[in-house]
């Protein structure tokens, strides 16, 4: 979806559409991060990179809406952090290697041929022992009606992502079904798949 979708969505919103709290899943394996930078892709209004600030991360917020992270920096001043916030599409944005303690991909839902060239490009941006979290919907979630896109292509699969982040250790690697109550948007039982995975 375009960068004009977003930005009317999130305009749209008077609060934050996904909510201020962090994804549950980021929540729960974020100690996992080893101390340095962390990378939030298609972060939108900031929540996850906000969170991970304020576990003392310094933190980067990508997306290609500039009204979403607009409202990321305002979270970050009202929780008192530093958030850099980067308005580009992902197709363009470039990685630097080794250079992230931490990548994180929260319902960053992109056309395959891109999501298969961002997951290498996450494999190569972090550094050794640095980790990558990723919580999004699989096919499954088009029959629960609770949130995501309604395109099964931008959908994905375990069995993918397992090639995709070929070089990566996996830690935590499934599809399950969840409740997911975040903000507006994401309102209920939900089908998604979560990887929590290290580069050794
Ligand atoms: C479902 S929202 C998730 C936002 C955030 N990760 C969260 O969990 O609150 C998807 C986000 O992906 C962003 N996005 C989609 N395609 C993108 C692209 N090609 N480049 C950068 N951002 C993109 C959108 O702008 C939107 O903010």
């Amino acid at each position: 979806m375009e960068a004009d979708f977003w930005n009317e969505r999130y305009g749209r919103e008077p609060g934050h559409f996904y909510g201020t709290d962090p994804n549950a899943f980021l929540a729960s394996v974020a100690a996992q991060i080893p101390p340095g930078p962390v990378l939030c892709l298609a972060e939108g209004e900031g929540r996850n990179a906000v969170h991970l600030a304020m576990l003392g991360h310094a933190a980067t917020a990508v997306d290609q809406s500039a009204v979403g992270l607009a409202k990321a920096r305002d979270l970050a001043t009202a929780r008192g952090v530093a958030l850099t916030t980067v308005v580009a599409d992902l197709a363009v944005y470039p990685f630097d290697p080794g250079a992230w303690s931490g990548i994180v991909s929260i319902f960053a839902h992109l056309p395959q041929p891109l999501r298969r060239t961002m997951h290498a490009a996450v494999v190569r941006g972090l550094a050794p022992g640095g980790v990558f979290i990723l919580e999004a919907y699989t096919p499954d979630q088009l029959a629960f009606g609770t949130g995501g896109p309604k395109d099964p292509a931008l959908l994905m699969r375990l069995e993918a992502l397992r090639v995709e982040l070929a070089g990566l250790e996996l830690l935590v690697a499934q599809e399950i079904e969840r409740d997911v109550r975040e903000g507006t948007g994401h309102t209920g039982r939900a089908a998604v798949v979560q990887i929590l995975a290290r580069k050794r």
